[in-house]
């Protein structure tokens, strides 16, 4: 079979740890052309692996190579017009997250890419994460969630996200919405406190919600406390999952006392952080759906509904 011929628009910090060294990795995608304004990055990320087609237009890029997909990894409001031109050029796309800036861009991206029936995929990789997986599978085989909390906690003096493009809800505490409602399902009523502590702009976004299936599921972020900190829990009738997708997961089951703790390389099969951390998971799902001709799991259509949910959180302040 002929690979899947793969364009990338930004050679950028997160493509480079993350994407091109998963995908080099496929024997059935090949990256044939990479764009970037930055022609450091753009000549540097070439030469490492070896593609010769280089641009810093990608409308040139996209007119002049053949391409079955394109991965357009840069800030959230560099996107819009890029994702459009690809979608556009029927190209499969995938993106970062967060899919756009608001709701209606993504949702102007899942609707395009509908009808020119491209395949899409935002990289919500905690969904991938080797670790959390299992540790949800191991949950679910005693039965259905019934409470899940996402935490992500951080110590944040770097001011507003690229300068104010974009809140911190959407653009990054988005890792723990998604993971939210891979856990627990669709939301039926939530509630929600925001705070800006010690700060000019939102920094602290918690919210206590009731699922669709009745269970309940608790969103804790602040990004003004001691340090990175980004850990799950996940409960059914007699088991206990908790979870730290950069170190390892306990899970206790039945009143055991002494449970079974995994650890996230353990899980991954790999010490490499883009295989533990999901993202070389996530692109291999994204090539096999490109592959077998059938949507992502988090394809934009579905990226809509995590941006809804972020923007119900907002909604559904009670202070
Ligand atoms: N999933 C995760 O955990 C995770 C972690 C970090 C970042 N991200 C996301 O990854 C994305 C990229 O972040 P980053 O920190 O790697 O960015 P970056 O700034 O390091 O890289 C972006 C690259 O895109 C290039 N670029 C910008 N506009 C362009 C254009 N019009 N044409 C061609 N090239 C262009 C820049 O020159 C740069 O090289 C963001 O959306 C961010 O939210 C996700």
């Amino acid at each position: 079979m002929k690979p899947i011929r793969i364009g990338f628009i930004g050679a950028g910090s997160l493509a480079n740890a993350m994407h091109y060294p998963s995908l080099a990795e496929f024997e059935d995608a090949q990256i044939v052309a990479i764009c970037d304004l930055n022609e450091q990055h753009l000549n540097a990320t070439a030469d490492k692996y070896q593609v010769d087609r280089r641009y810093t237009n990608y409308r040139q890029m996209l007119e002049q190579v053949d391409l079955d997909a394109v991965y357009v990894i840069m800030p959230p409001h560099h996107l819009f017009d890029i994702v459009i031109h690809c979608l556009q050029a029927k190209k499969h796309v995938f993106i970062e997250k967060p899919p756009g800036l608001t709701t209606y861009q993504t949702a102007s991206f899942a609707e395009l890419a509908a009808k020119n029936g491209c395949l899409t995929m935002c990289g919500f990789n905690r969904r991938f994460i080797p670790l959390l997986a299992q540790s949800k599978s191991l949950v679910e085989e005693q039965g259905p969630i019934i409470q899940c909390t996402a935490t992500f906690l951080k110590y944040h003096t770097g001011g507003r996200y690229y300068n104010g493009a974009i809140d911190i809800l959407t653009c990054d505490a988005i890792h723990a919405v998604d993971t939210l409602r891979w856990m627990g399902g669709e939301v039926r009523a939530l509630a929600s406190t925001i705070h800006a502590y010690e700060s000019t702009f939102e920094n602290s976004f918690n919210a206590l919600i009731e699922f669709e299936n009745g269970a309940t599921g608790f969103l804790v972020t602040n990004w003004m406390v001691g340090r990175r900190v980004h850990t799950f829990e996940m409960h059914a009738k007699g088991i206990s999952a908790f979870v730290d997708g950069d170190d390892c997961a306990h899970v206790y089951h039945g009143n055991q006392e002494a449970g079974r703790t995994i650890t996230a390389q353990e899980a991954a099969g790999s010490d490499l952080r883009h295989k533990s951390y999901g993202f070389y998971f996530e692109n291999r799902h994204f090539i096999d759906c490109i592959g077998q001709g059938c949507e992502p799991n988090t394809c934009f259509a579905d990226a809509v509904k995590t941006m809804e949910l972020v923007d119900r959180i907002y909604a559904s302040r009670i202070c």
